[in-house]
């Protein structure tokens, strides 16, 4: 099925698109204040129907994807995920689910099994429902998210949980991983808040200390031992929130080198929070991917080095870096060909110290912060 040939393009550089993530809806039941959809997504176009998704499904494996993510929004939400999966199987890419479990029973974990689901992946937001309700707007998810965690894991697949980590729960982690522990997940990915859309809206609200950050960091150290002690084989992988570091992160491994988004309207994306860029993206109802991905403007801008102005164009790690995150250079400097300000060599780093001296003096509770919702992101469409 895959066309190696596509593996080398005219210039002889740009490789594959090895991982597709298909963000099937921007619709989700919750309203999670740390949400990185973008904060006009009521302003996006009409979804993809099903006979689009096959299309377009079909055509990225054919330029070399093998990893594919269902997101969004809550992929549950669309009543055809089953019929997409068997798609994906029978196409070859490896699935994953990334989900709340909001959407999700036993019958429908059967039916997604059947249709060739390799993967699940259930996010939860704390240890106890009052958190968790404050973060995601809705008492009742708690409880099915646990149950829904039990059912996966009940079918066979291995027990894969996220949680993602902010101010208002990262104290509470000795219990959101024992929690896990009780729960038999295989794996935890204790993930601090990426902050971008709605998350960056709230940036100052949910970005830690680094006293809780290091106390976190401790806490994780402490359960990898007492887990190994007693033999149990469950995986803890802590993702550090860029604003704590001193090198950013290769976003993406590198802009159009390696990953591919598609969000629901068609537009193909490099990540999943770039349509907010300055820049016109591609959409694979007008234009093939494999057009979209070799040839358009938007995905060749940022590739490779030559884009970079200084100080990375001198870097010696710039091969390692790619210049960190374009989004992020964005939202902090307005200019997409900046440094990455979390990198301490970016002339910009000092908007990162001052985002978390704004977030030292931000005493808002988690239900306070403002929630993603479709008002709101309406108003952002006007904007
Ligand atoms: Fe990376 Fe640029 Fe910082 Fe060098 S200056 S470490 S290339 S972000
Ligand atoms: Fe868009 Fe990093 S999230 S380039």
């Amino acid at each position: 099925m895959t066309d190696h040939t596509d593996t080398v393009t005219a210039n002889g550089q740009t490789g594959a698109p090895l991982w597709l993530l298909a963000e099937l809806t921007y619709r989700c039941p919750l309203q999670c204040s740390y949400c990185s959809n973008p904060l006009d997504f009521a302003a996006v176009g009409e979804e993809l129907t099903t006979a689009e998704w096959i299309d377009a499904l079909a055509q990225a494996r054919a330029l070399g994807a093998v990893q594919l993510g269902f997101s969004g929004g809550e992929p549950l939400v669309r009543r055809d995920l089953e019929t997409l999966v068997a798609e994906t199987h029978r196409l070859g890419f490896y699935s994953n689910l990334i989900t709340s479990g909001l959407g999700l029973d036993e019958s429908r974990i059967e039916a997604l099994r059947e249709a060739g689901l390799d993967h699940i992946q259930i996010s939860l937001q704390a240890s106890d429902p009052d958190v968790a309700a404050a973060v995601a707007g809705s008492r009742k998810a708690h409880a099915k998210k646990l149950a829904m965690a039990r059912a996966v894991k009940a079918a066979g697949y291995p027990m894969v949980l996220n949680v993602v980590l902010h101010r208002h729960n990262i104290d509470r982690l000795d219990a959101i991983i024992a929690l896990c522990d009780e729960l038999g997940a295989d794996a935890v990915e204790l993930a601090n808040c990426q902050l971008y859309g709605w998350a960056y809206l709230n940036r100052a609200g949910l970005l830690p200390s680094r006293a809780q950050l290091e106390a976190a960091e401790a806490t994780t150290r402490r359960w990898r031992e007492h887990l190994a002690a007693r033999g149990r084989d469950m995986r803890l992988l802590f993702v550090v929130p860029d604003y704590y570091a001193d090198r950013p992160k290769a976003c993406m491994g590198g802009w159009g080198s390696i990953f591919m988004t598609l969000a629901p309207d068609g537009a193909v994306l490099p990540c999943h929070s770039a349509r907010m860029l300055p820049m016109r993206f591609p959409n694979v109802r007008e234009r093939p991917l494999r057009e979209a991905w070799y040839a358009s403007e938007a995905f060749n801008r940022y590739r490779g080095e030559a884009w970079m102005s200084e100080p990375c164009r001198s870097c010696d790690e710039r091969h390692r870096d790619v210049g960190g995150c374009r989004c992020q250079a964005y939202l902090l400097t307005g200019d997409p060909t900046a440094t990455d300000p979390v990198c301490d060599l970016s002339p910009d780093h000092h908007l990162i110290e001052a985002a978390r001296r704004e977030a030292a003096r931000d005493t808002r509770s988690a239900a306070e912060l403002t929630p993603r919702n479709a008002h709101e992101s309406r108003v952002f469409c006007r904007a």
